[in-house]
């Protein structure tokens, strides 16, 4: 009998397991508001990674990497609102629901070390009202600005 349930249990606790790896999960943080990594993975190559690189280190000459850097722009007023009004995320040809789970993903997958504790996902509706208002010309003012405040705030990009 002991054998017997000490078996199904193992089988119960291996399933899930077993099942996040066949749907290709990486190991990693949970990622709250990605309902669907596998989509906003390939959202991310199809939409994003010609200028942000597919390991997001971006290039020294005109695209800054989101590795290591992109959430930290959480930790400072304005940082969350410029995040969903930079031209590359405001303007893609995806709607709201899956731009914004692109946009969690995005920040999980590059730079999960400085997501805030208590970060609240980015909902559609939060991103439909950012991205009616996008940056254009004022955007190198804008993050340098939120640079300069992350570099007060002892969190400067390299
Ligand atoms: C045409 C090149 C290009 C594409 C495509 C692009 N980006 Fe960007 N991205 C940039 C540049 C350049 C910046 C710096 C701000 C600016 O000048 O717009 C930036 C800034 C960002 C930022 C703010 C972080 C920072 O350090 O400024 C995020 C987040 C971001 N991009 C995510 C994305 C996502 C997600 C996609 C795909 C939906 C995407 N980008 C597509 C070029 C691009």
């Amino acid at each position: 009998m002991k054998p017997a349930l000490g078996l199904a249990l193992l089988t119960l606790a291996t399933v899930p397991a077993l099942a996040a790896g066949l749907a290709g999960q990486e190991p990693g943080p949970v990622m709250r508001g990605v309902p669907n990594p596998a989509q906003a993975r390939t959202d991310y190559q199809l939409k994003c990674q010609g200028c942000h690189h597919p390991d997001g280190s971006g290039n020294a000459v005109n695209t800054p990497p989101l590795a290591d850097e992109t959430a930290r722009f959480l930790h400072v007023r304005g940082g969350r609102e410029f995040l969903g009004q930079v031209p590359g995320v405001a303007s893609v040809d995806l709607g709201d629901e899956r731009l914004a789970q692109l946009l969690n993903w995005t920040l999980y997958r590059f730079d999960p070390q400085h997501v805030p504790a208590d970060f609240k996902p980015y909902s559609a509706a939060e991103i439909a009202k950012l991205r009616k208002t996008p940056l254009r010309l004022d955007r190198l003012e804008v993050r340098s600005r939120l640079v300069a405040d992350l570099a007060r705030a002892g969190l400067a990009p390299k």
